[in-house]
């Protein structure tokens, strides 16, 4: 067998295993070690796929939008300059930021007593992990709690072993996450590939889920903002934020539709008095999209889209056919999803002031637009093909730099919402 037939071979049987959801599972990830020695990293030292190399493994056909599977995108691999493990601190700060909070309602809320351990191991999931670092913080800062709880019952010697999933779509850069597994972890570790919106895990199965920065992401943009026909087409924008009301109602019938679907698979999979929390983006009810710093942002990415139109790079018809499946929603929206599922009691539902993004929109515009690529490059790689991203980030730029002159920054305000439930 020739290298490159031996490689072609390996790559194919990692991907089907991911695709056919088999978890690869270890208290020390020595074999996974061995292949990724021996496989070249499918990425960069900029965190983007070495496409010559791969594109026959992977199959992608980056402007064949009907080949896409449709939950496709990611964040940026690798560990190079425009990786997601490189620019992600704006997303460690949300896992930061509720660490206390997170501790306090382990502390009082989780009753390990009545938890059901099958033989002696604790389920703790962190669903839409990405590559890391934040999601090792974020389950360390978990198991140091639930540790401490049982320390606090003088329950010393009937701390469990703790198995940790990490999840995210197949297409997430598990290579990455598991090569930079902290090597003093006490922990074993496995991979479990898919969406979030559906069944992931065996019924009762799970003790504790942790998803952070992850469920504002949407299974996908609702159709009727693609359709011409359709009042909510959304014609020239990439976004609702300024969009007509058609167009957000679209979105949030979208994330009601995901968010239903999330609870009810979580219902079934987490035990009876397991532990959820959420962060994601939040916004307060009644405040205008566009004064978030989130929606400054995608505001800035559609303009930029719609230069590079003007000038001739892409054609208007691809910005038009192309919307952020991201939606940022209210606790009211929230609380309201988890009551009609039934199974959960909110233990805390807090809206968390963050001036992060807003701040660095204001002194480091290059940072700004490295949390951008680092986010979407994929998914704009993926609609307007490759290649394009350098332009799209040099047009950001530009207008962020300007657009930082002129704004009043009291007039915006960006939140996180922290949701912690219990199942009932
Ligand atoms: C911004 S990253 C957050 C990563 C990490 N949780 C953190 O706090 O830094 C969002 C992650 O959610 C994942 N994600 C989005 N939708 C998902 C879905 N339906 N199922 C699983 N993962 C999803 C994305 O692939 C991406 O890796």
């Amino acid at each position: 067998m020739t290298e490159k037939t031996k490689l072609h071979c390996t790559y194919s049987m990692i991907f089907r295993y991911f695709q056919s959801g088999i978890v690869i599972i270890g208290p020390s990830p020595l074999c996974f070690h061995h292949l990724l020695k021996w496989i070249p990293s499918p990425y960069n030292e900029n965190g983007k796929e070495n496409i010559k190399d791969f594109d026959k493994i992977k199959r992608r056909m980056s402007n064949n939008r009907s080949s896409r599977e449709p939950d496709s995108y990611t964040m940026n691999g690798g560990k190079g300059a425009y990786s997601y493990s490189n620019n992600s601190s704006s997303q460690r700060a949300g896992i930061e930021a509720s660490k206390d909070i997170i501790d306090e309602a382990i502390s009082k809320e989780l009753d390990l007593t009545k938890l059901s351990l099958t033989s002696n191991a604790f389920s703790v999931v962190d669903l839409g992990c990405s590559t890391g670092p934040n999601t090792f913080i974020a389950v360390q800062n978990i198991l140091d709690s639930i540790k401490q709880k049982y320390q606090s019952l003088s329950l010393d010697s009937e701390i469990p072993e703790f198995l940790v999933y990490f999840n995210d779509r197949t297409s997430n850069d598990f290579n990455t996450l598991f090569a930079s597994l902290p090597p003093n972890k006490q922990y074993f570790a496995a991979a479990v590939p898919g969406s979030f919106h559906g069944r992931l895990f065996p019924e009762s199965s799970i003790h504790f889920f942790h998803s952070s920065s992850a469920l504002h992401w949407l299974s996908k943009v609702p159709g009727e903002c693609l359709n011409k026909n359709s009042l909510a087409w959304n014609k020239g924008r990439v976004h609702y934020t300024n969009a007509g009301s058609e167009v957000y109602d679209a979105y949030a019938g979208q994330f009601a539709e995901d968010m239903g679907k999330f609870l009810e698979a979580r219902a079934k999979e987490i035990v009876f008095g397991g532990m959820m929390v959420l962060i994601l983006s939040g916004i307060e009810s009644g405040m205008c999209h566009s004064k978030q710093p989130a929606g400054l942002l995608y505001d800035l990415l559609g303009a930029s889209l719609m230069d590079l139109a003007k000038k001739g790079v892409i054609n208007e018809e691809e910005v038009d056919s192309f919307n952020l499946p991201l939606y940022t929603a209210t606790p009211e929206e929230m609380r309201e999803r988890v009551e009609r599922n039934g199974c959960f009691s909110v233990v805390r539902m807090e809206m968390m002031k963050s001036k992060l993004m807003m701040d660095v929109f204001l002194t480091n515009v290059h940072l700004a637009t490295m949390i951008l690529r680092s986010t979407t490059e994929d998914i704009v790689s993926k609609h307007f093909g490759s290649g394009v991203m350098d332009e799209v980030c040099q047009q950001f730029s530009a207008k962020a730099l300007d657009i930082a002159k002129k704004l009043n920054p009291e007039e915006y305000q960006g939140y996180r919402l922290l949701v912690i439930l219990k199942r009932n």
